[in-house]
């Protein structure tokens, strides 16, 4: 499987130094930070779009993993790139044509990546989807705030997208903390996001390493 990439969730930071934020987690050693986009309408939250991100995008080199929890995808996309996003993951019960928008995201110059919620099928991505992304992303909570306790039924999904796709990149969000790592990656997850678990730990370079080692060994 590919190696690990730990992406804390910038939910967990402090909005009011998102830049010193930012620079304290990659200080961490974090591969990617992960953004989460919310819109209100496709979950009943609201976060933060396309400004914030561009406004983040001087501070820092890492990788932007954007994860739109909105119901119009097709919509962001070309605000999303010029903003500096990298990675542009979608949800797949947020759209009537995947392979389409999964075009659209590449010819705008970003990575794809599809999102399933805990209770949508793998069916829903396996086969045409699936061959097409940079990543699956599979929610381990419902998604819409951080803090929430991870939902260990969903690890099946992981270990027969991992057994079906064994090179793409896999990623866990929602509940991933020290008591949560192992099963994770066991099943076979390469992409950890944490919030809570790495932005409250007393010392998040260790939580990342620990991350780290548990996926790639
Ligand atoms: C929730 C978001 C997550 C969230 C995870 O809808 O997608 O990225 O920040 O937070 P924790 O790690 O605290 O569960
Ligand atoms: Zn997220």
């Amino acid at each position: 499987m590919p190696l690990a990439k730990i992406s804390p969730s910038m939910l967990s930071s402090d909005f009011a130094n998102l830049a010193v934020e930012a620079k304290r987690m990659t200080k961490n050693g974090a591969d990617w930070l992960h953004l989460d986009v919310m819109d209100g309408h496709f979950v009943p939250n609201l976060t933060l779009g396309a400004p914030i991100i561009q406004a983040i995008r001087p501070h820092t080199e890492a990788y932007f993993d954007c994860h739109m929890m909105v119901s119009n995808p097709s919509q962001w996309v070309d605000d999303i790139a010029k903003a500096g996003g990298q990675m542009y993951t979608f949800h797949i019960e947020a759209t009537q044509d995947p392979v389409g928008l999964i075009k659209q995201i590449h010819d705008a110059g970003m990575q794809a990546g599809v999102a399933i919620k805990p209770g949508t099928s793998t069916d829903t991505v396996i086969g045409a989807v699936a061959e097409q992304v940079d990543m699956i992303l599979v929610m381990t909570v419902e998604p819409g705030f951080g803090g929430q306790r991870f939902m260990a039924q969903c690890m099946p999904k992981v270990t027969q997208l991992r057994e079906l796709y064994p090179l793409l990149d896999i990623e866990v969000d929602g509940g991933l903390a020290m008591d949560t790592i192992d099963v994770s990656a066991q099943a076979g997850a390469n992409v950890i996001v944490a919030g809570t678990g790495i932005f409250k730990a007393d010392d998040p370079a260790k939580v990342i390493s620990i991350f780290r080692n548990k996926v790639n060994e």
